[in-house]
C-alpha cells in the first residue's frame, strides 16, 4: 500500500491518486499530440504498430551460475521449457574484469553468475546452442567489449557470420557508478570504450543492441518510478552525446540503443511510467539530437520484475507478486521480460522455481487476452493522467541533472545517488511503521516459517577454474598473447578502436583478467566520490 496524504493515496513517485477519475481528468489531454498511433511518434502506445498481436514479447530469463558447463545445462533446460531468448548472468570476478584465480576473486567465483575467464569457457557456455538462431543478452558492463568479442569468436567457430548475431550487452557503466557498483575504469575512458563499441558494432555486428541503458538497478536501490526513468534517460542522453562527439551520426547508432526497467507491483503507475518513458525519449531524440530514422526514436526495453519486492517470508507468495508485476510490464509494452523466481530472496533459483517463473509469462501470453490488442490502457482516465504526471516529474528531474552539467557531472556531485537514497529511506520508514504493508513481513505473518531447501553452488568450482586457467596459460602461444596485449596497450594509449586488438588477444587465449589489467594500467580504476 502506498502512503497517504490527507484522504488521497500517493503513488511511488509521490503523486496524488484521485479516488475517482473521469472526463474532467483529461480535459487538457490532446490525443494527437500525447497519444499518437502504435508504432508511430511519440510511441506512447508502443514501439510497433502491432505489438503483441503478431508476436508476444521475448521471454528472456536471466540465468547463470557456477561453471560454464553448469550454466550451459540451465540454458538448454530453459530453451526446452520454451524460453525465447537467452540472458547470461556473470559472476562478480568476470563483471569486474578479474580472473577466477585472482586473489580478489576468492569466494565469488561462480556465485552470482557464471565464471568466464577465456574463450574456452565461452565455447563451453554456448556448446550445442546455435548462435545464429538465438538472441542473447549479456549482463556485463565494464568488460562488455570482451564478452561481446568472445561471443563473436565462438560464433565464428560455429560458422555463424557476425552480421547474423542478435543480442544485447548491458554496457551501461553510468548506472554502475550510481547504483550497481561493477565499474572498473573512470568515466572518461569508460565512455571512450562505449563509443568504440558503438563504432565496432555498426561496422561488424550491425544487428547487435550495443547497450541496455538501465533503470532497474536504480529502482532496486530505491529509486521511484519518476527517478528511475529520469536518471536512466539522462544516462542515455550522455551516451548519445558521447557517440556524437566521437564523430558518429545519431542515426548510425541510436536504433541499436535499448533500455531496461523494473516492474513494480503498483502496476497502474508502472504502465504510466513505461508510456511516459517512450514519449520523453522520442521527443529528446527528435528535438535535441535531430534523429530522423524512426528507429532512432523508439525506446525498446527489457523489463525484470522487482527483485527488491520479493520476500524471504512465505516465499510462495512471490509467485503472485511476480505475476502482477509481469502483467504490468506487458500492459506497459515491454519488448522482453524476465520474471523472477519466487525463491530468489533466499538463494539461486532451483530448476522448478525457474520453470515456474517462465510459466508465469506463458500464462500471461497464452491464457490471458492482453496480447489481443495494443496498449489497452490508451484513453484511460487514470493511466493517461498518471502518464502525464510521471512524465512531468521525470522531465523536471532530468532538468536538474542538466543543470548540474549532465549525468556524469551529476554523478560526481552525488546527485542521483542522494536522491535515490532519500527515496529508499522513506520506503524503509513506511515499511517499519506499517504504513506500507508487505504481506507476510509486517502483516499476515506466519507464527513459524516453513523450511525451504535452496540451491547451493559447489565451492569446489573455484579450484576447478584455477586449475583450468593454469592449463590454458601453459598450453597457449605466449608470444602471440604478449604481442596482442602490447597492441591493445598501444590502442588504449592512443585513439584507435581498442576492440580490434582486444579481439586478437582474446582469440590468442588472453584471459579476461589479463585484458582488463592491461587497460587498468593505462586508464586507471574509478574511485567513487561519496558526496551524499
Ligand atoms: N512488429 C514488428 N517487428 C517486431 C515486433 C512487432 N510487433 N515484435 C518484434 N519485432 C521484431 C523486432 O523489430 C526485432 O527485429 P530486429 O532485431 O531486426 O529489429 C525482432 O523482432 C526482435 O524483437 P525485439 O528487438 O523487440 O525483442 P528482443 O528480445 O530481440 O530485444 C531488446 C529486446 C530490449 C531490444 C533487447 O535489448 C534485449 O533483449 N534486452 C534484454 C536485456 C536483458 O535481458 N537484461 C538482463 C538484465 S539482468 C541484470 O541486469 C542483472 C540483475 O541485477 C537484475
Amino acid at each position: 500500500m502506498a502512503r497517504e496524504s490527507g484522504n488521497k493515496r500517493m503513488t511511488e513517485s509521490g503523486l496524488p491518486v484521485e479516488p475517482v477519475y473521469g472526463p474532467d481528468s483529461l480535459r487538457d489531454w490532446d490525443p494527437d499530440r500525447q497519444l499518437g498511433e502504435p508504432g508511430a511518434y511519440p510511441f506512447t502506445r508502443g514501439v510497433y504498430p502491432t505489438m503483441y498481436t503478431g508476436r508476444p514479447w521475448t521471454m528472456r530469463q536471466y540465468a547463470g551460475f557456477g561453471t560454464a558447463t553448469e550454466s550451459n545445462a540451465r540454458y538448454q533446460q530453459l530453451i526446452a521449457n520454451g524460453t525465447m531468448g537467452l540472458s547470461v548472468a556473470f559472476d562478480l570476478p568476470t563483471q569486474m574484469g578479474h580472473d577466477s584465480d585472482a586473489p580478489i576473486a576468492s569466494g565469488e567465483v561462480g556465485k552470482v553468475g557464471v565464471a568466464i575467464d577465456s574463450i574456452e569457457d565461452m565455447r563451453i557456455l554456448f556448446d550445442g546452442i546455435p548462435l545464429g538462431e538465438v538472441s542473447t543478452s549479456m549482463t556485463i558492463n565494464a568488460p562488455a567489449a570482451l564478452l561481446l568479442l568472445l561471443y563473436q569468436l565462438v560464433a565464428e567457430e560455429q560458422g555463424v557470420p557476425a552480421e547474423k548475431l542478435t543480442g544485447t550487452i548491458q554496457n551501461d557503466v553510468l548506472k554502475e557508478y550510481i547504483a550497481r557498483g561493477t565499474y572498473i575504469f573512470p568515466p572518461k575512458p569508460s565512455l571512450r570504450l562505449i563509443a568504440d563499441i558503438f563504432k565496432y558494432c555498426k561496422a561488424e555486428i550491425p544487428r547487435w543492441n550495443t547497450i541496455s541503458i538501465s533503470g532497474y538497478h536504480m529502482a532496486e536501490a530505491g529509486a521511484s518510478p519518476a527517478q528511475e526513468i529520469a536518471f536512466t534517460l539522462a544516462d542515455g542522453i550522455e551516451y548519445v552525446r558521447t557517440a556524437v562527439a566521437a564523430g558518429m551520426d545519431v542515426d548510425d547508432f541510436a536504433p541499436r540503443l535499448s533500455f531496461f526497467f523494473v516492474a513494480r507491483t503498483t502496476i497502474l503507475e508502472e504502465v504510466a511510467k513505461f508510456r511516459a518513458a517512450r514519449r520523453i525519449w522520442a521527443r529528446v531524440m527528435k528535438e535535441e539530437f535531430g534523429a530522423e530514422n524512426p528507429k532512432s526514436l523508439m525506446l525498446r526495453f527489457h523489463t525484470q520484475t522487482a527483485g527488491v519486492q520479493l520476500t524471504a517470508q512465505q516465499p510462495e507468495v512471490n509467485l503472485v507478486r511476480v505475476a502482477v508485476q509481469g502483467l504490468g510490464a506487458v500492459l506497459g509494452g515491454t519488448q522482453s521480460l524476465h520474471t523472477n523466481s519466487f525463491d530468489e530472496a533466499i538463494a539461486l533459483p532451483t530448476d522448478k522455481s525457474a520453470r515456474l517463473a517462465l510459466r508465469t509469462q506463458q500464462v500471461l501470453a497464452y491464457e490471458t487476452d492482453v496480447t489481443y490488442t495494443v496498449d489497452p490502457f490508451a484513453g484511460s482516465y487514470v493511466v493517461e493522467s498518471l502518464t502525464d504526471e510521471v512524465e512531468a516529474a521525470a522531465v523536471a528531474l532530468m532538468g536538474r541533472v542538466e543543470e548540474l552539467g549532465g549525468a556524469v557531472n551529476a554523478i560526481e556531485h552525488g546527485f542521483q545517488k542522494g536522491e535515490i537514497e532519500r527515496s529508499a529511506y522513506r520506503v524503509a520508514q513506511e515499511t517499519d511503521s506499517g504504513e506500507r504493508i508487505v504481506v507476510g513481513v509486517n502483516r499476515f505473518q506466519l507464527d513459524e516459517e516453513e523450511p525451504y531447501e535452496p540451491l547451493r553452488v559447489d565451492p569446489a568450482i573455484e579450484a576447478q577454474q584455477a586449475e583450468r586457467l593454469a592449463k590454458l596459460r601453459a598450453g597457449r602461444d605466449q608470444q602471440a598473447v604478449d604481442t596482442a596485449l602490447a597492441e591493445l596497450r598501444a590502442a588504449a594509449e592512443g585513439t584507435e578502436n581498442v576492440l580490434y586488438p582486444m579481439k586478437k588477444a582474446l582469440k590468442a587465449k588472453a584471459t579476461v583478467g589479463e585484458v582488463c589489467n592491461t587497460l587498468r594500467d593505462i586508464w586507471g580504476a574509478y574511485v567513487p566520490t561519496d558526496a551524499f
